[in-house]
Parts: C-alpha cells; structure tokens; sequence
C-alpha cells in the first residue's frame, strides 16, 4: 500500500492507476496491430467484453466495526506461501510488449521483485532457463503448450524442471488458435511465430528436427513450430502419458466444466486453471461464472482463475467465489508495454493495494473470510 500512502502525501504516479488508464496509454504506445494482438479476441469479443461485464454483476457485501485494520493476503499453494493470492498468467510473445523484446526476462524480474509468482508461456522469446534464473526465490510455473511431438513436449517438460520451475500448468484451450479478426485482418500470426522461437530453437528436440541450425534457416524453423505448436489429437487418454512426465504438481488450464474437473482429478492432476483465455480462444465460453461449479467440483483441489482480473474488487470477487489463487493478465501486458519490470511492478502494487483495502474497507481481515456468502448478485 505505499503506493497509496504516496498517493495520499500528493505523489504523481508514474503509470496510471486504472485498467482503462492503462490500455488507453498502452494503445497510443504500440504498433497497431501489436496492439491489436494484445487486446484483441474471438469473434466480435463479446466473450473478453463478458469476463469483464461477470465481474461488475457482483457486488461485496460491507461489514463495519469488524477490526479489519491489519489484513493477512497470503496463502499457501502448492507447499509456497505466496505474500498475496495473485500471479501473472502466461502470455507468449511478451518481447513485443518492451522495447528490447526481452519481455519475458522484465517479466521475470518483477516477479522476483514482487513475490508474485509468474506463469511462463511455451512461447516465450527467451529462453526458459534464463527466465527461470531471473526468477530469484519467487516460484516460477512453466505453462506447457503441448506440441505435437510427445519428444518434444518431454523435453520442455526436462528443461523446466532442471530448471526450477515449481509446476507445469498445460493449457488445454489452444491447441489451434482461435478465430482472431483483429490478428487475422492484419495477417499478424506470421510475425508472432518468428517473435516466439526462442524457447524451441534453444531445445535439443526440436534442433534435432532441422535439416539447418535455426540461425541458419530460420524460415524453416517457424515452418517446424507451424507443424509441431498444436496437438488437436490430445483426449482425456493423453492424460495418464502427461500426468506420468513429471512429479512436479500439474495444473490444467482452461478447465472450466465440473465434469472435466472430475475428470482431470481422477487422471491425478494437482491443481484446476479455470479460465476462457480472456476471451481469445472460443467465442462465448465463460469463465467467472462457472467458477463455483468448478470449485465445487474440485472437492478441496486448488482451483486457479483468470480472465477479466482488471482490478483490486475483482480478486476479492474471484477469491469469494472459491478460487485459490487470481491470474492477472493484460493489465500487466499493457504494464509491460509501458515501463517494462517498473511498469509490471506498478501494476501488480495497484492491485494488491486496492484488493487490500477492498478487504479491509469491507470488513474482511483474511483471505479465508472471503466466502461466497460475502457477494451480493447486483440487479441490472
Ligand atoms: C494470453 N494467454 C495465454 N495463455 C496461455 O496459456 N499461454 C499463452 O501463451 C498465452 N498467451 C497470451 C497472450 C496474450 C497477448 C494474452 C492477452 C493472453 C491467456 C492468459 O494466460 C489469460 O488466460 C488471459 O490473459 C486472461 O484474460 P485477461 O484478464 O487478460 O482478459
């Protein structure tokens, strides 16, 4: 809450404080149609629109005189106490959101500077040993996009856990891209595809499927990523084969149907990801929602949750909905966009600050008061 203290001593900040701040300032930053990936969806982006319309339908039920003056955020996950119950979710292709297209290392650093655990995608534009290195003592999660190539996928899965990370989180929502008309008008995909090699040209696996070094032949590179990114081949049957790679806990995100949950508890995962890709992937899936049916159903499992996170009130909000711990994404995209590590961190102080005070202005003094019992449905 410094940054609310300083605030109220007449410090200008440095970034703005909103989410719509935020996105406005990021837009008039970036490259159209750079821009046009980062906040862009499905279809006519009903579903991105929807994430953040779910969240307004809740309201946070005010309880005076509780002595709520000093809050506790931390929570335990997966053997962690985390400082606060948030993380940053896994977006590929960070590097087009700083200047030196080492966004997944600045990413990194802020998460080490912060405590706030990062998530970090297939697609990074580093290599994960050295995000997972700049990473510090905060516990890091590889996000596993699960190619079509079994070598291939065992051998990320090698690479993040000599590397440290403490979690494989396989999101199981993309093995295609979804119907993007913003990517899709610009032809972007092509310039992503080549932004986002790092993490395989630095694997041995996907070497030994070249004819050339990648540096040599990178056009042939992509072309190999173009061929092994996706798996549309993967069932439930995959599941026994991904749970055996690793002992490390795995998390399935995009999971957002109860009996998926049963499913994926019965194939031993550790952790649910609910989350309809902020509305990226399949039009008019939601998220927020469903979230307490999936809780529900994951009988004590901790249930991760993302998509539509834009400020302080909607962690509360997903937080007294059952979910263990919040994914933020865009929001600190665009604090990426705008200041790199010190932009990231910025964003990340704001939320906490505002989820802070939610809490404590409302009544609640722990992470374990939040309830659903604590929610009021707002009438339209
Ligand atoms: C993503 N997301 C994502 N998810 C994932 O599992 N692997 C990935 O590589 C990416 N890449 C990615 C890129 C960009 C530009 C965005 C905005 C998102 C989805 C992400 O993890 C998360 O589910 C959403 O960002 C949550 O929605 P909001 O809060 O950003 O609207």
């Amino acid at each position: 809450t410094g940054l609310y203290f300083a605030g109220l001593a007449g410090e200008t900040p440095a970034y703005p404080l909103t989410f719509t701040g935020l996105e406005a300032a990021a837009r008039d930053t970036m490259e159209h149609r750079l821009w046009d990936y980062v906040s862009g969806g499905a279809g006519d982006e009903h579903t991105q629109r929807g994430n953040v319309a779910a969240f307004e339908r809740w309201g946070i039920l005010p309880r005076m005189l509780s002595g709520a003056a000093d809050r506790d955020l931390s929570v335990d996950l997966f053997g962690h106490t985390l400082r606060a119950p948030i993380f940053l979710a896994p977006i590929g292709v960070l590097g087009v959101m700083t200047d030196d297209e080492h966004g997944d290392l600045a990413t990194a650093a802020a998460s080490a500077a912060s405590g706030v655990p990062m998530v970090a995608s297939t697609l990074m534009q580093d290599p994960m040993e050295e995000v997972a290195a700049a990473l510090g003592g905060t516990p890091g999660f590889f996000q596993l996009y699960t190619p079509n190539d079994r070598e291939l996928a065992e051998s990320f899965v090698r690479r993040a856990e000599a590397s440290g990370f403490r979690g494989i989180v396989v999101t199981l929502d993309t093995w295609t891209l979804g119907y993007r008309p913003r990517d899709l008008q610009h032809a972007t995909f092509p310039q992503l595809r080549g932004a986002c090699l790092a993490n395989y040209t630095s694997d041995p696996v996907f070497r030994s499927r070249l004819a050339a070094p990648p540096g040599e032949d990178p056009a042939a590179a992509a072309f190999q990523w173009a061929l092994t990114f996706g798996n549309p081949t993967l069932t439930w049957d995959d599941l026994a084969w991904l749970r055996g790679l690793t002992d490390l806990p795995l998390l399935l995100k995009g999971i957002c149907h109860p009996d998926d949950v049963r499913r994926a508890k019965d194939a031993g995962v550790d952790g649910i990801y609910c989350s309809n890709h902020g509305g990226r992937q399949a039009a008019s899936a939601p998220a927020l929602d469903l979230l307490p049916a999936v809780v529900d159903a994951a009988e004590g499992l901790p249930v991760l949750f993302d998509s539509g996170v834009r400020s302080g009130a909607d962690i509360v909000k997903a937080l007294a909905l059952g979910a263990t711990a919040v994914g933020i994404g865009r929001p600190y995209g665009y604090g990426a966009v705008l200041g790199g590590t010190a932009g990231i961190e910025f964003v990340l102080s704001c939320l906490l600050a505002e989820a802070d005070l939610t809490m404590g202005l409302n009544g609640y003094a722990s992470i374990a008061e939040l309830t659903r019992d604590v929610l009021v449905r707002i009438q339209a």
